[in-house]
Formats: C-alpha cells, structure tokens, sequence
C-alpha cells in the first residue's frame, strides 16, 4: 500500500513538472491537465479517486463548479434523503450547517493516510466534487452505471464574482492579492481552478442530455426562482419523490426553508468562529465563508457594460448550438 502511494506521488510530480502552468486564485500556481485548470492539491485528489475510489449503484453524486450552489444542495440532498430520520424542529443540519452533511470527494479522499474508505456512510451515499465530468473515471461517469449526478450551474458573471471573493479570502498572505480586473481576465481566458468555466457546464450538460436518468442539470437562478418545484425535481430524480401526503403535510417548504440562505447564513455554526471546514492540512474555510449574498445579478455592482459584453458573448459562443442558455 505505501508502494502504491509513493508511486501515486512520483506520478503527480512528473505531471506537475511537465503540465501547462498558470496563476492560481489561491495558491501560487494551478496546472492544466487533460483541459482543466488544477491545483496540486485537487489533482492528487483526482489520481486518488481513480486509484482508490469504489463507486455503489447507490451513490449520488453532487457536482457544480466552484460557487455555483454547491453548500445550498448539499443541505438540500441531505434533508432530503434523511427526511424520514430526522424532525425539522432539531434537525442536524442546524447544528452542523450544510457543510460537514456529507463528504468533498476531491480531497476528503486522501484526509486519512493513504486513502480515507467511505464505507460507514449510509446508502444512499452522497459526495459532492468539482471536478469536470471528463476528468472523472469512467466507474463514476459510464450511463451504464447506475450512480446519479446531480449537477447544479450558475450565471458565469455571479461565479465569478462570488469565486473572487472567496478565493481571495483564502488566499495566503504571502502572495500578492489578485484584483477584481485580474481575476476577470483569467476567467475569461478559462483560467481559474476547475476551469474554463464553460467547458466544465457543457460537459455535464451534453452528459446530462445523452443520459438524462444519470444526470439531472439544474440552475441556480431557477431554485432561487422556483425552490419547491426545483427540489420536487431533485427528490424524483434521486429515486425519493414526495408522495402525496408529504406534499400536502409540507414536507417540501420546510425543506426548503431549513436550506433557505437565511436560514443556513444565520446559524450559529455558520457566524464568526462557529466552524470551519478541513479540506487538506493547508486548506481550512471557515463556514460563514461559504455565506456571502445569495443573490441572482450581484455582478450588476462589479461589471462594466463592456466586461458584461465580453463575458456574455464568450457565453453564447461556447454554449452555441447546445440548446443550453445561460
Ligand atoms: P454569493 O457569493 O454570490 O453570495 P458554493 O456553495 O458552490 O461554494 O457557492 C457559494 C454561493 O452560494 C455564494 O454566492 C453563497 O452566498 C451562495 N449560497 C450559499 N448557501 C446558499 C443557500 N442556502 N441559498 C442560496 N445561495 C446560497
């Protein structure tokens, strides 16, 4: 076993030594590898994955890119396939915050020395990821397994804007901060962790289309819109739709309202020095972080006509023909 693992690092370091490299938003460097921008810590984690990881037919899987949803469907895929176990009036996810609900595959798989099991999650087990859907093994990705994801996507202005906060949050102190104008021409040119944005959404959108019961695609800016109809959606599509009854007991608007942004960004575990996550020994975000605005269009305060002009019109170009609009 410490063979393989010596092995898995010699291999990570001659991709580091060869790859295409580039500014990170949060560390010093990121590196391109099989089309997407990566961090070392992430593409560990993905060499990890391929090695070690042992999907069930079970699984669900909850994928976006960074800042696109991913704590506000964390909480609600765990309420909802825990609805039957747990009372709304002293509901977990009020005590832990959507967080810690179920595990970050990218780099809780190597949190443990060599490689942490998931074993003693119970079925049906959740994780979410970033990583793009061609970067995953084909035990996670093939339409003739059955494992689910659910993905989630957002207005590429709003990542944007909500990446560069956060990153910059992270950022290590040593290195010179990255400016809003800096960050938007890095993502414009695709460079951001898990990036380009765009090939990340059309991968999972084309997946999502071929193979439909394997993939549900959602938007952000419709749960925000239309919450109960979007998790009635995602309660189907995980093999868990509301029955009649739960319906008119109102099962879906407390669901909606334990993952409601208000609620969640108000919990105790969620303020100033409530909790934080440990996504590697470097690596630990405090939960309010992971709270912001919640809002659809805050761009509106960051972006000139003519930065909307160039996002938008990458957006149309890449998304061309797909049917997909954003
Ligand atoms: P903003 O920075 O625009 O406010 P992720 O969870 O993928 O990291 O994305 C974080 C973004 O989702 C942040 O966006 C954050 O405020 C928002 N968010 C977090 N929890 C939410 C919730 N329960 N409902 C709606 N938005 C939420």
């Amino acid at each position: 076993e410490e063979e393989a693992y010596n092995k898995l690092h010699e291999k990570l370091d001659g991709i580091l030594a060869t790859m295409p490299k580039d500014k990170g938003w949060r560390s010093q460097n990121i590196f391109l590898y099989k089309g997407f921008w990566l961090s070392p810590g992430v593409l560990k984690g993905l060499l990890m994955i391929h090695d070690y990881f042992l999907p069930q037919p079970t699984d669900i899987f909850l994928a976006a890119f960074m800042k696109c949803g991913t704590t506000w469907l964390k909480a609600l895929m765990f309420a909802t396939a825990n609805r039957n176990r747990y009372k709304f009036s002293d509901h977990p996810l009020n005590r832990t915050g959507p967080q810690s609900a179920f595990p970050f595959l990218d780099t809780h798989i190597y949190l443990e020395y060599p490689v942490t099991k998931f074993d003693h999650l119970p079925s049906p087990r959740l994780f979410a990821t970033h990583f793009a859907h061609s970067l995953l093994p084909t035990s996670m990705t093939s339409p003739s397994s059955t494992s689910k994801f659910v993905y989630v996507c957002r207005d590429p202005k709003d990542a944007l804007i909500s990446k560069w906060h956060f990153m910059s949050k992270l950022r290590s102190k040593e290195l010179t901060p990255i400016s809003f104008n800096e960050a938007y021409d890095l993502f414009c040119n695709g460079v951001s962790e898990y990036g380009p944005f765009w090939d990340h959404v059309m991968g999972y959108w084309k997946a999502s289309r071929e193979s439909p019961e394997k993939i549900l695609f959602l938007k952000y800016e419709d749960m925000k819109r239309e919450p109960s109809m979007e998790l009635k959606k995602l309660a189907a599509f995980m093999g868990m739709p509301f029955t009649a009854a739960e319906e008119e007991g109102g099962v879906v608007e407390e669901i909606v309202k334990l993952c409601s942004f208000e609620n969640l960004s108000n919990l105790q575990v969620n303020k100033d020095g409530g909790g934080a996550q440990k996504f590697t020994a470097q690596v630990v975000v405090e939960n309010q972080d992971f709270f912001r605005k919640g809002n659809v269009g805050d761009w509106e305060n960051y972006l000139t006509e003519e930065m909307r002009k160039r996002i938008d019109s990458i957006t149309k170009t890449k998304l061309k023909g797909s049917g997909l609009t954003l």
